[in-house]
């Protein structure tokens, strides 16, 4: 891989990369056509990586389709897939704590215990070995992309961070490989998660953030597929959780839900 980025990187191409843990839905074929419209090459990865995954549940089911995600990637002109084992990715037992100060202790980060450390050493590595110019993150996992922005800076990466807007299905859920694992039933109601965030960017100019977020439990609550992690409004930023509107800032409102054992984040920016 390294030797193939090289040798484009020497003759004057821009490489474009978006890294996937497969199963790709058509988020995911978003960002590789943007990718393929901003650059001469563009390398998708695909590997399932074991240390972002703190449930070992999680990881056992998560969705693998690699045959169908080749006949995908081919489809929309990507020309390079980078998809190596676990042990060529981790050779040896990762030592690497990444220290992100706050920003890696709220929301998915209080939940999911050293998911982000898992995430940063692995788009670290991603980068070392694709050596791309730019490389695409779905806004979808908005905690994740602010990680890695701080990830670039930290460690002084020269790579462009380029975010895609969510991709949604018909009825507003955001698309996520996870998805597939919902029942019918579960499915039909899933686009609750979208409403809420909707009903919050409603209130969000009229109401205060307290009311907001016990009328997101009230609506969460009342519907039995589903049960709430957390609905935060943060600042998008920092990711710090507000308790006050602040006028001048804008604010994201993040959520996790659980339908069964399947789990689902979203989020939208309430203002500006
Ligand atoms: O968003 C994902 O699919 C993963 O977290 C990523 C960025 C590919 C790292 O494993």
């Amino acid at each position: 891989m390294q030797a193939f980025s090289s040798f484009y990187r020497k003759e004057g191409k821009k490489l474009g990369f978006v890294p996937t843990m497969g199963a790709l839905h058509k988020g995911h074929l978003e960002l590789v056509k943007q990718a393929v419209r901003e650059n001469d090459v563009v390398v998708c990865s695909i590997f399932v990586n074991p240390i972002q995954f703190n449930n070992p549940r999680d990881l056992a089911k998560y969705p693998r389709a690699f045959e169908s995600d080749v006949a995908l990637l081919k489809e929309v002109g990507c020309e390079v897939i980078f998809y190596p084992t676990v042990d060529e990715m981790y050779p040896e037992p990762v030592k690497k704590v990444y220290e992100f100060g706050k920003l890696d202790k709220v929301m998915e980060g209080m939940f999911r215990q050293g998911h982000f450390n898992g995430v940063a050493v692995v788009v670290k590595k991603l980068f070392d070995i694709v050596m791309p110019h730019r490389a695409y993150f779905g806004e979808k996992d908005y905690q994740q992309l602010a990680i890695i922005k701080a990830l670039v800076i930290m460690e002084n990466l020269d790579v462009d961070i380029v975010p895609c807007a969510t991709v949604r299905e018909v009825d507003g859920l955001a698309m996520s490989s996870r998805n597939v694992r919902l029942v019918p039933e579960q499915r039909r109601r899933a686009s609750l998660i979208y409403e809420t965030l909707l009903k919050a960017r409603n209130m969000y100019p009229v109401s205060s953030v307290g009311n907001i977020k016990k009328e997101v439990v009230n609506s969460i609550d009342k519907e039995p597929f589903m049960e709430l992690e957390y609905f935060e409004i943060s600042d998008t930023v920092t990711l710090e959780p507000i308790t006050d509107k602040k006028p001048d800032k804008a604010v994201v409102a993040c959520i996790a839900v659980y339908m069964g054992d399947v789990r689902l984040i979203d989020n939208m920016i309430l203002n500006f």
